[in-house]
């Protein structure tokens, strides 16, 4: 299925440029929102970070002023920590309830993450794989961008082919985690992620980046050389990927005048 997507050229991504991350968080916001009334049962892959928290502060309004719902959608998130229970605040999974889940009707039966406690992590990786394949594959992936390139935990190296895995944090991911763990040394070392190879199979994928530390990294992801030094750049082989960024995100890509 992804070797249609696989293309050995490049594709032009089509970028939006915003004032505001609100006005971010509301343009990707409509296209999910476009996204379910297409198909109400739609396959959705979902970030964690900073970038997505005011997108689903977005879908959560919308959700309660009935614009739209996820009663019939079914979401995978593109990654967890390893050994973290999945109550502590720290986890992916709380992170999710605390900023989407919970405000909106989904059925959090058909809401999953990869479970990073699982007693045999490699067989839960198949298993998560085998869950996304059994919905017949994501509809659209929303993912946030790493200041080193990893697209969810996807860290620079990883093979374009990769299928969900285990993985060892970077000292850079790890670092972006530091302050919310109360140190460095706090931070798991391990995570699941889902492979650059399950996005690509994406049909289509949203990329948001906002701030001015990001604007190195999405100058290198949208118009660097393809490699997988910078896993982001996979996203170049997409037909179908939509880029939102702030000013500041977008304030070192070199755009046509
Ligand atoms: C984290 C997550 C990614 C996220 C990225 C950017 O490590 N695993 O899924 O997209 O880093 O995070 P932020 O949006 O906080 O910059």
């Amino acid at each position: 299925m992804s070797d249609k997507h696989v293309l050995d050229r490049r594709s032009i991504p089509t970028i939006q440029i915003h004032d505001t991350p609100d006005e971010v968080a509301s343009a990707a916001a409509e296209q999910v929102q476009r996204q379910l009334k297409r198909r109400a049962d739609s396959v959705f892959a979902l970030p964690t970070g900073q970038t997505p928290l005011s997108l689903y502060a977005e879908l959560a309004r919308r959700c309660r002023d009935g614009e739209l719902s996820f009663s019939e959608a079914r979401t995978f998130n593109l990654d967890e920590f390893v050994h973290i229970p999945p109550d502590s605040p720290l986890s992916f999974e709380s992170y999710m309830v605390h900023h989407l889940f919970s405000h909106i009707d989904i059925d959090l039966t058909k809401a999953r993450l990869p479970n990073g406690n699982a007693p045999d992590l490699h067989a839960e990786c198949r298993e998560y794989e085998r869950a996304i394949a059994a919905t017949g594959g994501i509809d659209l992936a929303i993912v946030g961008i790493g200041r080193n390139g990893h697209l969810a935990f996807n860290e620079p190296g990883t093979s374009f082919t990769s299928r969900t895995h285990v993985v060892q944090l970077s000292p850079t991911s790890r670092e972006a985690f530091a302050s919310e763990f109360g140190g460095i040394d706090r931070v798991p070392k391990l995570g699941i992620t889902v492979g650059l190879g399950t996005i690509l199979e994406a049909r289509r994928i949203i990329l948001l980046a906002l701030g001015p530390d990001k604007a190195a990294i999405i100058a290198r992801a949208l118009q660097g050389p393809i490699t997988v030094d910078v896993p982001a750049t996979i996203l170049q082989q997409h037909p179908n990927v939509l880029v939102i960024l702030d000013r500041s995100a977008a304030s070192r890509l070199h755009l046509a005048s």
